[in-house]
């Protein structure tokens, strides 16, 4: 761990100074496109009205064939389209591969000016990003970048999750971090076959009795980890998401695992198809009855302490930070959505 007074320093001479406060900015959802494919790029302008970011996978789903062309298209795409307010993000290959050392050199080299985050698979501990921290400040002063490129973690082994403290304290160039329970089943040995969501095995089951049917509820697999990772990315100021939700034919039990993941605390998902993208943005974003309940605490309690009684039930200091947490939402999506506006009176 850096000394407190160089934390802030850095790790390049002539690299830009990392963030102290993440820029503030709408993430629901990170929709990910496979580069190399020349229709899907010809498709990106029509995309960047719906989306609030948008990432070039080059990483698992890119046949290793095709990963030279996917970071060449990622390249030409970030060249050709102005993103605006829309996050620009790549998912490299695994440090571990035989790729990701030309994907950071190439990338940052070519388009690190408009690029804002690099998603990082598989990181198993601090040292994983320690080592691209300090290649991206030299990559950064080579080349004269302005603002720093920032790395969001995929949490997706075994090692990752033990590890997921450091993690979130090793860098101030760390944005947030995802769960990837496709990955992470497979290094835990799940015994699944499955992109996220439940299985109908993992469940409890009500005690015998007699004849009646024996009621049984599925359990979350997910619960444990994402909880574990929202407190690790929120204690160092960095944001929690959940990843991808692979059963396109079941919007409902996406819709479910999204919403569990917004309730925890998490900023946003991952949209692997465009119909994810809606689902994303009903999710992460609070529902207007709340708002209306958020802003009367808010009202109620117009310094922030104290206990006051909202339709019968007990408001004190907490409760005004939960509501102030969703009103800062609110007031996001509003600024950027008209009709979301409309809907929470702002
Ligand atoms: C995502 O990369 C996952 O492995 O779930
Ligand atoms: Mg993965």
């Amino acid at each position: 761990m850096r000394l407190p007074r160089r934390y802030f320093q850095p790790l390049a001479i002539g690299a830009p100074e990392p963030y102290r406060e993440l820029p503030a900015r709408l993430e629901r959802m990170i929709h990910f496109i496979p580069p190399h494919i020349e229709k899907v790029r010809a498709k990106v302008p029509e995309l960047l009205s719906q989306v609030d970011v948008i990432l070039g996978n080059l990483e698992d789903a890119i046949p290793a064939d095709a990963k030279i062309a996917a970071r060449r298209g990622f390249i030409a795409l970030a060249r050709e389209n102005d993103f605006g307010q829309v996050g620009l993000w790549t998912r490299i290959n695994a440090l571990n591969s035989p790729w990701a050392l030309d994907d950071l050199v190439e990338i940052v080299g070519e388009v690190g000016d408009k690029l804002d985050v690099i998603m990082l698979p598989k990181v198993e501990g601090p040292w994983d990003i320690h080592y691209i921290d300090q290649l991206l400040a030299q990559l950064e002063a080579k080349h004269g970048l302005r603002k720093p490129i920032l790395v969001h973690a995929i949490l997706e082994t075994a090692e990752g999750v033990k590890n997921v403290e450091a993690i979130a304290a090793a860098s101030p160039r760390l944005h947030g971090m995802s769960l990837g329970p496709a990955d992470l089943a497979a290094s835990r040995g799940m015994k699944t076959t499955r992109v996220g969501g439940g299985h109908p095995e993992y469940k409890v089951i009500a005690d015998a009795s007699g004849d009646r049917e024996r009621a049984s509820a599925q359990q979350d697999l997910w619960h444990y980890t994402l909880a574990r990772m929202v407190d690790a990315c929120v204690a160092n100021g960095l944001k929690a998401f959940y990843g991808p939700f692979g059963d396109f034919s079941d919007p409902v039990a996406c819709e479910v695992q999204f919403r569990n993941a917004f309730l925890m605390g998490c900023a946003g998902a991952w949209s692997l198809h465009p119909s994810q993208i809606a689902i994303a943005k009903k999710v992460f974003a609070p529902d207007p009855a709340e708002v209306a309940f958020a802003r009367r605490i808010l009202e109620a309690m117009p310094d922030g302490t104290g206990a006051v009684m909202v339709d019968g039930k007990m408001q004190d200091d907490a409760t005004w930070k939960q509501a102030k947490v969703i009103m800062d939402l609110a007031r996001q999506i509003a600024a950027k959505d008209p009709a979301a506006a409309a809907r929470y009176g702002l």
